[in-house]
């Protein structure tokens, strides 16, 4: 566990691929701990960067407040998009890391999204696991052909499909390479995620020489 000047509390694992890391945003209640299993499954190769995030709901870590479930903190959720946009660019420094692919589950994809939309620097593109629109009116982004994964769960009490459809919208629209993929899955994480996700990553061109 390491603290740094930006304030997170992350993990960095080492991996031979550095050009490009992945970003591990854990879901309401996780923690930096829990996604670097996952990240190493379908990125064997990567360096994985894992911030905590930093609000606590009654204990719960999340990336950012919400005043009920699906019902944003919108000033909050972007002050925290600009902090972790600047956790990234010290973590680069740092490690010495290309930009990274986010990689974040349910409030984790939701800022990963929103990373998207505000920071499109930040992240050369993203796993969003069970994430929803993040933005009653969608801030206008270049994306410019970043690529863009999103796997939602049919049966996801939290997250309507359609909900999930309009982010793809508003992605697409921003110009990213969106692939919408709606799994027989609820919003916990299933085995088809991992095959998706890995598929989808080893099929992504390598990036230019770092
Ligand atoms: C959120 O608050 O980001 C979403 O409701 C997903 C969740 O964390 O439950």
């Amino acid at each position: 566990m390491t603290q740094d000047t930006t304030g997170f509390i992350h993990r960095f694992e080492p991996g031979p691929d550095t050009a490009r890391p992945l970003l591990l945003l854990h879901g309401t209640g996780g923690d930096e701990n829990d996604l670097l299993p996952l990240g190493r499954m379908v990125a064997p190769e990567a360096a994985l960067l894992a911030p905590r995030g930093g609000v606590s709901e009654n204990g719960m870590p999340r990336f950012f407040r919400r005043l009920a479930e699906g019902v944003f903190d919108e000033a909050d959720l972007r002050r925290r998009t600009g902090d972790l946009a600047a956790f990234v660019a010290a973590s680069r420094a740092r490690y010495g890391l290309g930009a990274p692919l986010a990689l974040g589950f349910s409030n984790g994809a939701n800022i990963a999204a929103s990373l998207l939309l505000l920071r499109p620097e930040t992240l050369m593109g993203a796993v969003l696991i069970r994430p929803m629109v993040p933005f009653a009116e969608p801030p206008a982004a270049d994306l410019a052909g970043r690529p863009v994964l999103i796997l939602s769960g049919a049966l996801d009490p939290i997250v309507p499909v359609e909900n999930a459809r309009r982010l793809a919208q508003q992605l697409s629209a921003s110009g990213a390479r969106v692939e919408h993929k709606i799994l027989p899955a609820g919003h916990g994480l299933s085995q088809a995620d991992v095959s998706q996700a890995l598929a989808w990553l080893r099929s992504l061109p390598r990036p230019e020489a770092a």
